[in-house]
């Protein structure tokens, strides 16, 4: 009887709780896979940056069947061999140069292995989120973001188009993968959902904001 209401109280509290780290992470990474993969369908890249844009999902495709290992072992489910051959065709289509169909393999994973969005959507629209969004821009970000370097071939995008021309949850995915750092390195993302939460609303909305 004990065992049965320690169990019922565990999936209580671990559906109220976020994601892991590792889940979360592979989640982000296959959301702003998606992401880069339409991108590069559509139109608006110049030559360099479609190349340096295919390069790096090459790169992130690559280190997705890692990025999943940690996903089993934090969900504790013996490696999914349907999943991991599903990555490996994904390098497949890469290399071969299927690219609408590599982009269509990459939403349905992602559908499939979603963000976990509490704690981050809806966007806060307080005040107080927009101020502390801010604050954390111009802390954290605005140095490189707001200008960046003319001569770099991967320059900083600006955060503010970023944040109007994606919906909410592309936004967040988005920030979650550009604060980590790069796809190669293991770095924990140092911002709090919170955190993630207030920066996106202030990026959406937050111009309205007296300096
Ligand atoms: C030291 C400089 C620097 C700082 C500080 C910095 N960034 Fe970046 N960030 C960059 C550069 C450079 C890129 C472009 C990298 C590339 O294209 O390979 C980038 C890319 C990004 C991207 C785009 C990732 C993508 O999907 O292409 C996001 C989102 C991002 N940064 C968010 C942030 C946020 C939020 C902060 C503050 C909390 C921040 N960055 C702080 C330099 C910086």
């Amino acid at each position: 009887m004990a065992v049965a209401i320690l169990l019922v109280a565990t999936a209580v509290c671990s559906s109220a709780i976020a994601a892991g780290e590792r889940t979360q992470r592979f989640a982000v990474e296959l959301a702003v896979l998606a992401i880069r993969s339409h991108r590069l369908l559509g139109a608006g890249l110049t030559p360099a940056q479609r190349v340096r844009l295919r390069a790096k999902i090459g790169s992130a495709i690559g280190v997705l069947p890692l990025l999943a290992r940690g996903y089993f072992e934090e969900q504790r489910h013996a490696n999914d061999r349907q999943l991991l051959a599903q990555l490996r065709q994904l390098q497949v289509m890469y290399a071969h140069g299927h690219l609408a169909a590599l982009a269509t393999d990459i939403d349905h994973l992602s559908q499939h292995y979603p963000l976990d969005t509490r704690g981050l959507l809806p966007l806060p629209a307080t005040p107080l989120a927009l101020n502390t969004g801010r604050t954390l821009y111009r802390n954290l970000c605005m140095a490189c973001h707001a200008y960046p370097d003319p001569k770099s071939p991967a320059p900083a995008p600006d955060l503010f188009t970023m944040a109007r021309t994606l919906p909410p949850l592309q936004l967040v995915a988005s920030l979650l993968g550009g604060v980590r750092g790069t796809s190669s390195t293991t770095l924990v993302n140092p911002l709090s959902n919170q955190n993630i939460a207030d920066l996106a609303a202030y990026l959406k909305d937050g111009m309205v904001l007296k300096p």
